[in-house]
């Protein structure tokens, strides 16, 4: 395997903290990496650093973990522009709007859903994620469903059954067949692609003893629990999260005293997910909160047509810093090792021998410009696996 020296790098986030200034994100100055094949074979000041097969040059500017986006739904065809539109014009934002997205995925075909997923993930890899979750749930049917991880299994293996997204239309009349179906021969017929099992625990979706039975459902078959929860409203969301061992609860957005107090105490992340509240004119989540719990906090996109229509971590960390009370310290640690905490990973969103070789270069002196230059793209060089993607 040839070798790599990145060197003259200004500033080095390893979320290594028994580097440098022994901080969670270990930040480095004057660093170097070596990168051998796929992963990190060496870190540490550049005057130190070993020869490699090719030297590339960082310039004095910053290096980050490529960013680890543990929460997107890139399966669907269609946008809701005119939703978004009378958002902006007061109206608020419902579950209901994931039919409109529904019926657009239904109708597509294979191949346009397919040049839909690449077109996202290289929008995401542009901007410096390198590993991303994807999910399901705009099909609602066995066959739709079972297509949509299908077509996101060939990008990731962070793939999430979520056919309980909202009750299908075509059982509105009879949610708990809806639910059998979920847990039954649509979970039969999904298991085989995905590695999670996810529901929307929300009023207008399911209700938390729907949401326990899916999510054990799917753990008798293998697959691990995450939840959308507690982003419209209080409720049992996050208990049960919590209760369950699930990787992460994702929303966050309304908790009470006891519900931050189960994330401090359970090994479930919570993930926080800005771009919603930014779309969705909705109070932001309280990061500040959660981390003076001792929550772990992961920070992602939940890039989608109806609430997050965005796939920029960048942008992400810009708004959990300036409206959620995060230090850009704990944001960018948020992006990438918190999303790994998310995804039960230890191989990615930290730059240490023997993690993966993904990393991003910043057009920038450091990390904090992500959040006080915000909009500016300063993603300017992207390696995952060690190969230069972006
Ligand atoms: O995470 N909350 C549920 N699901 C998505 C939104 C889906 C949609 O509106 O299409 C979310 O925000
Ligand atoms: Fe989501």
């Amino acid at each position: 395997m040839p070798t790599t020296l990145i060197t003259n790098i200004a500033s080095l986030v390893t979320n290594d903290p028994s580097q440098g200034d022994g901080s969670p994100i270990g930040l480095l100055t004057d660093a170097a990496v070596v990168l051998d094949g796929e992963n990190v074979a060496w870190v540490g000041p550049a005057a130190k650093a070993p020869a490699a097969d090719t030297t590339y040059d960082a310039e004095n500017r910053a290096v980050i973990p490529g960013f680890v986006d543990s929460h997107s739904h890139l399966v669907f065809a269609g946008d809701r522009t005119q939703e978004f539109n009378a958002r902006m014009s007061g109206r608020s934002y419902s579950a209901g709007g994931i039919r409109t997205t529904v019926a657009a995925t239904r109708a597509a075909s294979d191949e346009e859903l397919e040049a839909n997923v690449v077109r996202y993930l290289a929008e995401a890899l542009r901007q410096g994620t390198t590993t991303f979750e994807t999910k399901s749930g705009y099909g609602l049917t066995t066959e739709h469903e079972a297509r949509a991880l299908r077509i996101a299994s060939a990008h990731t293996d962070e793939v999430t059954y979520l056919g309980a997204h909202i009750v299908s239309p075509d059982y509105a009349e009879d949610p708990a067949a809806y639910v059998e179906l979920v847990t039954g021969e649509m979970l039969d017929a999904c298991a085989p692609h995905a590695r999670w099992i996810d529901v929307f625990c929300e009023k207008g979706a399911f209700d938390g003893d729907q949401a326990r039975a899916i999510l054990t459902a799917g753990k008798a078959k293998g697959l691990h629990p995450r939840i959308h929860a507690n982003q419209l409203s209080y409720g049992p969301g996050v208990q049960l999260a919590v209760e369950l061992d699930a990787a992460s609860a994702d929303h966050c957005t309304h908790l009470t005293d006891a519900d931050v107090d189960a994330l401090a105490q359970g090994d479930t992340v919570a993930t926080l997910l800005p771009g919603a509240e930014f779309s969705t004119r909705a109070e932001w989540p309280d990061a500040r909160r959660l981390l003076d719990a001792g929550a772990t906090v992961a920070l992602s996109t939940d890039c989608n047509p109806g609430s997050s229509f965005t796939s920029s971590v960048p942008f992400c960390i810009a708004l959990a810093v300036r409206d959620m009370g995060m230090t850009p310290d704990e944001a960018i640690w948020s992006a990438t090792a918190g999303g790994a905490a998310a995804l039960r990973r230890d191989d990615v969103g930290r730059i240490a021998v023997g993690a993966r070789a993904d990393l991003a270069l910043l057009d920038a002196p450091s990390h904090v410009h992500l959040a006080y230059r915000p909009g500016v793209p300063l993603v300017t060089r992207v390696w995952r696996r060690g190969e230069p993607v972006a």
